[in-house]
């Protein structure tokens, strides 16, 4: 008997917990016995033979186009000093160096030290090497300690006033939440939540809706409402919020925009000229592949047609070279802002011109190479999800091609309300690296769910440049076994 859920099937996972998970193969046999048998269609219902079927290509269509270039990714991995007893899918948390930036790291370091270097600098150079492959100018390009530090430099820098209102959501990390609550605790803003959906029944335009009433309920009430701030993706659940459709949404009301994007840098290809937000703070050590406690901080300093609004006031919050300056009001900068963030006292150089190396082999390899890699694997990773535990276990979206990361959320429990149980969420996360060789190097996340009496304890996973098809087809096989003896 097949375990696969049914379509319609819903949360529920069939009696038949023992057998393996789907595979692609099998399915694809099943498939093809399906439509040439027409007794066993008459058994199993048009609807089911339909969406097994549909569902089935899907598979086999993503997994084609993942093993077409399969030596290239093959070779990318080799480029990194990964440990083989493991796969590390916790990208989100953790990237590694590959090791051209590893050997830079390391002889710089030991240069420094040799020498006793010091690191006065506002890195233009280097700046000026990153910038185009993010699509802005070096003055728009900062350098940061990571992305909680890049949202300390936006959100404490603007000059704010009691009363001011920053729209924001129930799904954002402590790097950006915990600077909104000293802006609130410091200078009296106001911050007000939007509850995200989860899951796959949901679309780009939902998110553009969901801001707009919001603002429009809040100005009604006589709020002044001054900024949004939203991460895209979520780390909760890898939801990429539509930045291109809330960007509107933010002129349209004449708001200062803040992205927590700390996983945009390394996994997607956006030029962030063209998306015109204020501020996007990313990490340079997860998706990026630089070393930690590096960050990659994107400042809107001039005027373009993406953004027509004036920019806001801004003051640095963590710099050694300051002075006051007026901000333009057209497309000429009137100085380089991102010299004054990056500029602090003595900068650890090596570490910043690792995480150069890591971006200019990003540049090199093509970054809208590398973000179809990662966003095929993880559509290949949701379906697997979907075909094996029904697609309500997902609470990352999968068919609105807006609003997907290469961030997978889900709840592999065979009791669906176990997801409340953070203990035993956290077990499967432990089991997944101790039961399994190679061991699986995940996570678990909190998620708020709109209508739940307590949090979700979803198991979130991160396919990288690293990662194989058979490396998710190995994961699948394993989640499915553990969920099984788990119970
Ligand atoms: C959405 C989001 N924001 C901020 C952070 C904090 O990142 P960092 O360690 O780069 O400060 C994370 C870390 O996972 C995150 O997922």
């Amino acid at each position: 008997m097949e375990h696969r859920i049914a379509a319609g099937e819903g949360r529920g996972l069939s009696a038949d917990t023992g057998s393996a998970p789907a595979q692609w193969n099998r399915n694809r046999r099943d498939f093809m016995r399906i439509i040439g048998s027409g007794a066993l269609l008459a058994t199993l219902g048009p609807l089911t033979a339909c969406s097994s079927g549909n569902a089935s290509s899907r598979i086999d269509e993503l997994r084609q186009q993942l093993l077409a270039d399969e030596g290239f990714w093959a070779d990318m991995n080799a480029m990194f000093p990964l440990n083989p007893a493991k796969r590390f899918m916790n990208v989100g948390t953790a990237g590694s160096m590959p090791k051209l930036a590893l050997d830079l790291f390391d002889t710089e370091n030991r240069a420094k030290a040799a020498e006793c270097l010091s690191g006065y600098t506002n890195l233009l150079a280097e700046r000026t090497e990153v910038a185009p492959g993010f699509g802005v100018d070096p003055d728009e390009l900062a350098f940061s300690a990571n992305t909680s530090s890049g949202m300390c430099h936006a959100i404490l820098g603007l000059q704010w006033s009691p009363g001011d209102v920053v729209v924001t959501t129930n799904h954002e990390h402590p790097g950006g939440d915990v600077p909104l609550a000293i802006a609130a605790a410091r200078y009296g803003i106001e911050i007000s939540r939007v509850a995200l959906p989860v899951g796959n029944n949901q679309t780009a335009a939902l998110y553009a809706t969901l801001f707009d009433s919001r603002i429009r309920e809040l100005r009604t009430q006589g709020k002044r409402v001054r900024a949004m701030m939203f991460s895209a993706p979520t780390y909760k659940t890898g939801t990429m919020l539509p930045i291109a459709e809330l960007m509107e949404i933010a002129k349209l009301h004449q708001l200062i925009t803040i992205v927590d994007g700390a996983h945009l840098p390394g996994m997607m290809a956006y030029d962030y000229a063209q998306l015109g937000m204020d501020f996007m703070s990313g990490a340079g050590h997860k998706w990026q592949c630089g070393p930690g406690s590096t960050g990659i901080l994107i400042v809107r300093n001039k005027i373009r047609a993406s953004n027509p609004l004036p920019l806001p006031n801004w003051y640095p919050i963590h710099t050694s070279s300051w002075t006051p300056r007026e901000r333009t009001t057209n497309g000429t900068a009137t100085y380089d802002i991102a010299s004054v963030i990056t500029s602090c006292g003595s900068l650890h150089t090596p570490m910043f011109h690792a995480l150069v190396s890591s971006c200019k082999l990003w540049d090199q390899v093509g970054r809208k190479k590398i973000e179809t890699y990662d966003l095929t694997l993880s559509a290949y990773l949701k379906e697997r999800i979907a075909e094996n535990w029904g697609v309500d276990r997902l609470y990352s979206p999968k068919d609105d091609p807006k609003l997907v990361s290469a961030l997978t959320s889900f709840n592999p429990f065979v009791n669906a309300g176990d997801v409340m149980n953070s203990t035993k969420s956290g077990q499967f996360v432990t089991r997944m690296l101790s039961d399994y060789s190679p061991g699986f190097v995940i996570r678990n996340v909190n998620v708020p769910v709109i209508g739940a009496p307590s949090d979700h304890y979803a198991i979130r996973i991160s396919t990288h440049l690293w990662t194989s098809v058979s490396d998710v087809d190995r994961l699948i096989e394993a989640m499915w076994d553990l969920s099984r003896k788990m119970g």
